[in-house]
């Protein structure tokens, strides 16, 4: 890994540089098709023009969550900040809208610094650009990294006195499985330290007619997020995946209380991937699971947060309960 000063336009950024190689793509994604069940690691649907996408996904009149994780943020944002004290450092796993960042640096009193991690390096770096022209005297780092395997935060900022505040928005802990997710918990209570704030978005159960319009939207974004997937495989592996042989569907599995979404081959194909050592067949409806969103309760989630080292301190919720905010402090 390299630290990087790095200076985005003419504001100093510090980046933490541990972004995943093509190796470890190619690796994840002939092993996801070579099992039974195809899948890809949803992961990797955010690359640069993947995170333009799901951007756009958030402006969707069908796609709920981000309207309405914001309007609970705003309403919430003074509790959340008098929780958070002075000199806090706010650590964002993902770094998708710098408008919910905002908000909190808003309303925080004299924040300490700002840390974004996220595994796309450019898409992170053009976010964390807009808050530090915000903020301008602010601390401003970006570590790029897949936060689930993140065991501690770079010395500069692990050894710093301050409180931290890690905000992780968006319900992209929906992206994990429960076990997954709690483990995931787990580890992150260990990266931050006793004392400090957990503040999570979590998506709620709700009417199944609500939650497929909200990943098959009418315009087709979701759609073209998904495909962009194989277009990224294409690109980066030099795989020959034909984007016209292969639809979105995104299903609401109740059992499992989640969304799942998938890419449909249309027709019996092969595709290869690289020069010529990994070739796959589809069957005609076969799919690649591509995607989990899990949908929770609040108990639920409570109980999960709970096993394993946080305490619930504050919920906050919208009037239609579409959606929730957890306020967890870790033990
Ligand atoms: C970023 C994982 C929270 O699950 O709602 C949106 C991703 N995928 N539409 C979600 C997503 C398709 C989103 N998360």
């Amino acid at each position: 890994m390299g630290t990087v000063d790095t200076i985005i336009g003419n504001k100093n950024v510090q980046l933490f540089d541990f972004e995943p190689t093509t190796t470890d793509f190619l690796e994840d994604v002939a092993f996801g098709l070579s099992q039974p069940a195809k899948s890809l690691p949803s992961k990797y649907l955010y690359d640069f023009e993947g995170s333009r996408l799901f951007d756009e996904i958030c402006r969707l009149p069908e796609y709920y969550p981000t309207r309405t994780e914001k309007a609970i943020l705003e309403a919430s944002a003074r509790p959340v900040a008098e929780a958070a004290g002075e000199q806090t450092t706010i650590v964002e796993l993902g770094s998708g809208s710098h408008h919910k960042i905002s908000l909190l640096l808003d309303l925080l009193s004299n924040p300490a610094g700002y840390v974004a991690i996220d595994i796309s390096r450019e898409f992170m770096l053009s976010a964390v650009e807009q808050v530090k022209s915000k903020f301008p005297s602010l601390n401003v780092s970006a570590i790029c990294a897949d936060y689930t395997q993140l065991k501690e935060l770079p010395n500069e900022l692990s050894h710093s006195p301050a409180s931290k505040l890690s905000f992780f928005p968006g319900s992209t802990i929906g992206n994990f499985t429960p076990q997954e997710a709690e483990r995931f918990l787990k580890n992150w209570s260990g990266v931050l330290q006793s004392g400090d704030l957990f503040l999570c978005g979590v998506d709620l159960v709700k009417d199944v007619n609500v939650l497929e319009s909200a990943y098959n939207d009418s315009q087709g974004t979701t759609a073209a997020f998904n495909i962009n997937l194989l277009q990224r495989i294409n690109r980066e592996l030099g795989a020959n995946f034909q984007l016209q042989q292969f639809k979105h569907r995104a299903i609401f599995n109740s059992e499992l209380s989640r969304i799942e979404m998938h890419l449909v081959s249309l027709c019996d194909q092969d595709v290869s991937i690289g020069p010529s050592t990994h070739r796959f067949q589809f069957r005609e409806g076969e799919t690649i699971h591509t995607e989990n969103s899990y949908k929770y309760t609040v108990d639920r989630f409570q109980e999960m947060v709970k096993r394993v080292g946080y305490s619930p301190l504050r919920l906050f919720t919208d009037p239609e309960d579409l959606f929730s905010i957890h306020l967890l402090r870790v033990n």
